[in-house]
């Protein structure tokens, strides 16, 4: 064991949209963006580029490194994150200030990357303000589509391109949804113009509803990490500070996130910690992993799971401690039929309540007609509500 000179910072991100230190199990996602730059560059128009998958596995993440990978190659592409009431005029002014430094010098995107900030705040050109959320987007969308059209003309002339890139894209209503796809499919076709975007897994659904083009998305899932990726998303950012990692405590770290990218930063970030408060700074141990496990519990149970039961109706928690039990005997998916019987409620009575979970991004439908919790330990954690209830 080797006494510390100096605490070494710790390389784990856990933390809603915190860039890993190693971006690990993305290659094919990040690929697929990089074809939609090169077809765009080169003429052709693409499929807008949709990636699908459950809340902490990393969508932010990938969004803002393809964001970040095109405004490098001289595009124009802000990153918004949508929530309802979001002024999506005010958001892309923000990012027409932070992205005027970084375009090409010269270019004639550039340019008209000045002239809209030069206008005032950005895309005040915009007018009214297209409201993400509030039922009644059209004629600021049109603004929108205009504003967009004449930066992706420019882009044209440079031989770059422009990406829209928009996260949590089930959080918006439907009109809005509707309008943001149109324009998108509008510019698409005649302009290098990409619209990249993340939501969760019931997005494609909720995107059919808003839409008639969904045929021309491209939605890529965005799973939780293999076991091999899972130990290189560990070891890399300890390994760029000279720090290694036993084999046994890798391994119980591995097992303990089931490949969930959210947990494997944060039961390593309390390894850790644990190490450097033993004054290990060289190699973790399994001990520091096994010190770190109920600290790294207790922030899940206060706000992962915490949150998303303190959220649920009382209806919908009914509807999770039934699907809980019932995992208890069937196992890690069960049918809605099952649940509802269990309720003794009518399939149909109780769907509306099925349907207000999966939009909160507590339960999701892995396969048709079968339901599964969304974060890796829930079901124990609803089951030990419930027994608190009893
Ligand atoms: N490819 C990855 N490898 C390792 N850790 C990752 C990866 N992608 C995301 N993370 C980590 O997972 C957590 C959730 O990432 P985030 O992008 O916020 O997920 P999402 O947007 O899907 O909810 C963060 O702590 C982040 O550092
Ligand atoms: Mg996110």
């Amino acid at each position: 064991m080797a006494r510390g000179t100096s605490i070494r910072p710790n390389p784990y991100t856990p933390g809603a949209g915190d860039r890993p230190r190693a971006l690990v199990g993305r290659s094919d996602q990040l690929a697929l963006a990089e074809s939609v730059r090169s077809q765009l560059e080169s003429g052709y128009s693409v499929n807008s580029l949709i990636y699908v998958g459950l809340r902490g596995v990393g969508k932010t993440v990938l969004l803002k490194e393809v964001a970040e990978r095109l405004a490098r190659a001289g595009w124009y592409a802000p990153y918004l994150e949508l929530r309802r009431g979001l002024a999506v005029d005010a958001a892309l002014g923000a990012a027409a200030d932070r992205f005027a430094d970084q375009l090409r010098p010269g270019a004639k995107l550039t340019r008209r990357v000045n002239q809209l900030l030069r206008r005032g705040g950005g895309l005040q050109v915009l007018g009214n303000g297209a409201n993400v959320g509030s039922g009644r987007p059209a004629p600021a969308y049109e603004d929108l589509a205009r504003v967009l059209a004449r930066l992706a003309e420019a882009a044209r002339e440079d031989g770059l391109g422009v990406a829209l890139i928009v996260d949590e894209l089930q959080a918006v209503s439907l009109a809005s949804l509707g309008a943001l796809v149109h324009v998108a499919q509008e510019l698409r076709d005649r302009l290098p113009f990409a619209f990249i975007g993340a939501g969760l897994p019931h997005l494609p659904s909720y995107i059919a509803k808003a839409a008639t083009y969904t045929e021309r998305f491209r939605y890529e899932p965005t799973d939780n990490l293999h076991d091999q990726e899972a130990r290189a998303a560990v070891l890399e950012p300890a390994a760029a500070e000279g720090v290694r990692w036993d084999e046994d405590a890798l391994a119980k770290v591995v097992t303990a996130a089931a490949g969930y990218p959210y947990f494997l930063q944060l039961f390593a970030f309390e390894a850790w910690e644990a190490a450097s408060r033993a004054d290990r700074n060289e190699t973790i141990v399994l001990a520091d992993v096994e010190a770190a496990e109920p600290i790294a519990r207790r922030q899940i149970e206060a706000g992962i799971y915490g949150a998303r039961f303190e959220g649920a109706t009382e209806t919908e928690r009914k509807y999770l401690f039934a699907m809980s039990d019932l995992m208890e005997a069937e196992g890690d998916r069960v049918r809605s039929g099952g649940i509802a019987r269990a309720l003794s409620r009518q399939l149909s009575a109780v769907s509306p309540t099925r349907d207000a979970l999966i939009r909160k991004g507590i339960i999701h439908a892995p396969e048709h007609g079968l339901l599964a919790f969304s974060i890796p330990g829930f079901q124990q954690y609803v089951a030990r509500r419930r027994s608190d209830e009893d």
